[in-house]
C-alpha cells in the first residue's frame, strides 16, 4: 500500500467513487474536485491509496486550525482531521482501510507538534464508529456540522504511542 498525492488526473476516478452507494451513505457530498484537485494548500493533503499500483481509496488530512473554511469551528492548533473512503465496494472489509488509517496516523504524528487526530463520521455510520474505535479512537461528542449529525472521535498522541 502506498499513498500518492491526488491531482487533476484523478477527477474521473474520484467522481466515479462519489457515486458508489457505500460512499454516498457515509455522507460524502460535493467535494468540488475540479476546483480543489489542482490546489495544494499548506493545511491539506489529498491522497490516493494504491495497492500494487491500483488506486483503492481516498484519504484527506487537514489541519483544522488553519483550514480556511473553519469547518471544525474554533479549535486548538496542532491537531489533524482525517476523511477516508474506499472506492469500490469489492474492496471493503479486507483490511485496506485499517492499513490506510494506520499509515495516515504515522504520517500525522511524524510531526512532533501534533497532539491528536480527529474524525467526524455521521452519527448513523455505526460501522465506521466500530472501525475507528478498533483503531484506538475515543468518542468525544455528538456534533452538528451544518445539516450533518456527526460523532466526533479523537486519538491522542499518548494513546497512539501506547498502541504499539
Ligand atoms: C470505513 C472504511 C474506510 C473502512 O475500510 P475497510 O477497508 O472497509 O475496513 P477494514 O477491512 O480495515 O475493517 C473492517 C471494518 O470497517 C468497517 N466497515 C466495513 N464496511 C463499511 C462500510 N460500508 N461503511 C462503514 N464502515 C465499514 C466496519 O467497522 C468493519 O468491521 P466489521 O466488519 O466488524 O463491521 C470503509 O469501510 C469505507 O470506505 N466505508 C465507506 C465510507 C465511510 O464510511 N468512510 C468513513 C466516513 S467518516
Amino acid at each position: 500500500m502506498q499513498f500518492r498525492p491526488a491531482g487533476p488526473d484523478d477527477l474521473a476516478l474520484l467522481r466515479h467513487w462519489d457515486t458508489q452507494p457505500h460512499v454516498l451513505a457515509s455522507g460524502v457530498e460535493d467535494w468540488e474536485w475540479e476546483k480543489e484537485l489542482p490546489l495544494d494548500p499548506p493545511w491539506r493533503e489529498q491522497l490516493i491509496a494504491e495497492l500494487d499500483g491500483r488506486p483503492i481509496g481516498f484519504l484527506q488530512i487537514i489541519d483544522p486550525y488553519l483550514e480556511e473554511t473553519h469547518y471544525w469551528g474554533d479549535c486548538e492548533p496542532n491537531l489533524r482531521a482525517i476523511d477516508i473512503w474506499i472506492g469500490e465496494a469489492g474492496d471493503l472489509g479486507r483490511g485496506h482501510g485499517t492499513r490506510m488509517m494506520n499509515m495516515a496516523l504515522e504520517r500525522c504524528f511524524a510531526d512532533p507538534a501534533v497532539t491528536a487526530v480527529l474524525i467526524d463520521p455521521l452519527a448513523k455510520n455505526t460501522r465506521a464508529h466500530r472501525f475507528y474505535m478498533r483503531i484506538g479512537f475515543e468518542f468525544v461528542e455528538e456534533r452538528w456540522f451544518d445539516e450533518d449529525h456527526c460523532h466526533v472521535y479523537r486519538l491522542s498522541r499518548e494513546r497512539f504511542e501506547s498502541r504499539s
